[in-house]
């Protein structure tokens, strides 16, 4: 821990306009200092920095702090790193309390960087021809292997030869992730691969990523998870693209090294890669940064595709906007800037489907639409991953919604969260719907909307109509009712959908005026099976000839599949 009375003399030592003066330029107005706000897109000077207070304050978008605040904001420190990079900025030296865990940091980080530097020579090793020449044939340029310090591990015991050397503990070398156990003996951690160093985001070494040139089954090997280095924490290459992140305000998410190391390649300065995995919670605080935009660009096979689904599931779930990048036609970044195609890179992340749009899209593009209870159950696990998104935008989706599942968008609000029960798809009893309290002893709920009149309803209606808002009120008076119909109804069964809202949402002074309604029959438990089952026929014989009139895509097969539910309602009647 940085000693207080340190931190103390590096405030008091520093002026507040050589620190943000060191990221923005500064022109003097009255008593202040005035320079672009970097916190938001400003077009006019609206920052002011004050050296007597030692204070920064942005008129336009309210940032505001001190020195330290200004160092955390803009490079994304915490606050000892903000500190620490402020003391080597002016040249102050830190005091800290725990001399101990710091030094064992810093030995770790010694030690990856003497294999570091280590690996890079080797890479330039004539014995070791071999590894360059494939790093020229996927056509790295020698600015990036530079840029991004790649390697080459020799074999086992050159390593462990030279730890010996430096006089390195072993035990360290361990925690360090430099080499590892066998029944053999110790055994360096990479052999025989092309290195790729692996910095966090404040670029300092953690740990190394290693890819065979041979046929070695681990295509890539990567360093154990040790006390520095977290591989689902880290995003490869963020040091680097840190800064172009920041004025671009979007950052490109791809799949691998290569991939990121050949992005920044063909310019894409922005450009970094999870370790071969989807981002996990723990990559959130390096991206949740107002005004930062993601763009997944995952792979498009089936393995990065989900990946892109639990990637943009969980951004959109931590209000982090973005967008999902795909490349047809099963290459990857790095091959498309290998062949010389970044135009059509710069192109492809330019569009994109927005995440959340794409979390709907795969979602239901993994559920069968088939029938119109099918598109119900769609419609439930939407909602239930559109709950969890902030309630504003959630409506803005109903369009798409509609459009995807092919339902009238009339007929439900994502916004209410209306809970649709799960369809068990036949009679049984379902133990997921919501209980009802007893109409008679419970409160009377004020109504949101206007509460519908049955009798005028009844009088403008058909059939069905009727028979659905039976079926409705023999529900609310029978328990065991409910159990049997809740799996079949649905909203597009109710020309006013008001009715099937309040059933799903236990609205009582609707459902109350339905009990009251004595044109509406009650009937016996043979009547109402009968009752349900007639009011589903109807239901589906309606989707059968909208289909039938209708240019969707796989017409025959959902009428066919129609026809058969109908035909085994029929016969049960
Ligand atoms: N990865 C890994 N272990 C493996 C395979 C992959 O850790 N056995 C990780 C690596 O971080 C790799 C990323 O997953 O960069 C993406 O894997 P893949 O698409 O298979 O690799 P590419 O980046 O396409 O590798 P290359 O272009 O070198 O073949
Ligand atoms: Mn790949």
């Amino acid at each position: 821990m940085i000693e207080q009375k340190s931190i103390e003399h590096l405030r008091n030592s520093i002026d507040i306009a050589d620190v943000v003066g060191a990221y923005v330029s500064l022109k003097r107005s009255g008593s202040s200092l005035v320079g672009l706000c970097p916190f938001h897109d400003d077009k006019s000077p609206s920052m002011h920095v004050s050296s007597n207070r030692g204070l920064y304050h942005c008129f336009a978008c309210g940032a505001g702090g001190d020195a330290i605040k200004f160092v955390m904001e803009y490079e994304k420190l915490s606050y000892p790193q903000a500190i620490e990079k402020l003391a080597s900025m002016f040249g102050i030296e830190l005091e800290y309390s725990n001399e101990k865990t710091q030094k064992k940091d810093n030995s770790l980080k010694e030690i990856l960087e003497l294999l570091n530097n280590y690996y890079k020579t080797e890479l330039f090793n004539p014995a070791n021809i071999a590894a360059l020449n494939y790093l020229k044939e996927r056509a790295l340029s020698p600015a990036m292997i530079e840029k991004f310090e790649l390697g080459w591990a020799p074999p086992s015991q050159n390593t462990i030869n030279l730890l010996q050397k430096n006089e390195i503990e072993a035990s360290k070398a361990f925690s360090a992730g430099a080499i590892k156990n066998s029944e053999r003996g110790v055994y360096a951690s990479f052999s025989n691969r092309i290195t790729f160093p692996i910095y966090n985001h404040i670029g300092s070494i953690v740990g190394f990523g290693g890819r065979t040139i041979s046929d070695h089954p681990a295509k890539y090997i990567n360093s154990p998870q040790s006390e520095i280095f977290d591989k689902s924490r880290v995003l490869y290459g963020y040091d680097k693209a840190r800064a172009a992140i920041f004025k671009s305000g979007e950052v490109i998410i791809c799949e691998g090294y290569m991939d990121c190391i050949m992005l920044h390649q063909a310019g894409f300065f922005n450009a970094v890669a999870v370790l071969g995995t989807a981002l996990t919670p723990k990559h959130l605080p390096l991206l949740k940064k107002e005004n930062i935009k993601v763009i997944l660009s995952f792979d498009s096979d089936t393995a990065g595709q989900n990946a892109a689904l639990r990637s943009a599931e969980l951004l959109s779930r931590s209000s982090i906007d973005g967008k999902v990048v795909l490349i047809e036609g099963g290459k990857d970044p790095a091959e498309l800037v290998a062949a010389n195609r970044q135009s059509e890179l710069a192109s492809l992340y330019k569009g994109g489907v927005e995440l959340v749009e794409f979390v709907l899209r795969k979602k239901a593009a993994a559920m069968s639409l088939q029938t119109p209870m099918d598109k119900i159950k769609a419609l439930d696990v939407l909602r239930e991953y559109l709950g969890a998104l902030r309630p504003e935008i959630i409506s803005f989706y109903e369009p798409l919604v509609a459009q995807i599942l092919d339902i009238n968008p009339h007929d439900f609000s994502l916004r209410k969260n209306v809970k649709i029960p799960q369809n068990n798809q036949n009679w049984g009893i379902n133990n997921n719907f919501r209980s009802f309290k007893p109409l008679r002893n419970s409160r009377f709920k004020a109504p949101q909307d206007e509460i519908p009149n049955p009798q005028a309803y009844i009088q403008n209606t058909n059939k069905r109509d009727i028979l659905a808002l039976s079926v409705l009120k023999n529900i609310l008076l029978n328990n065991e009712y409910k159990k049997i119909a809740l799996p079949l109804l649905n909203a597009q069964m109710f020309k006013d959908v008001r009715y099937y809202n309040a059933f799903v949402n236990g609205d009582e002074s609707v459902l109350r005026s339905l009990e009251l309604d004595e044109s509406l029959e009650l009937y016996d438990a043979k009547q109402f099976k009968s009752a349900l089952n007639r009011l589903v026929c109807s239901f589906l014989e309606s989707e059968k000839n909208r289909i039938a009139n209708s240019s969707e895509d796989n017409k025959a097969a959902k009428i066919r599949e129609l026809t058969i539910a109908i035909d085994k309602l029929k016969k049960e009647m």
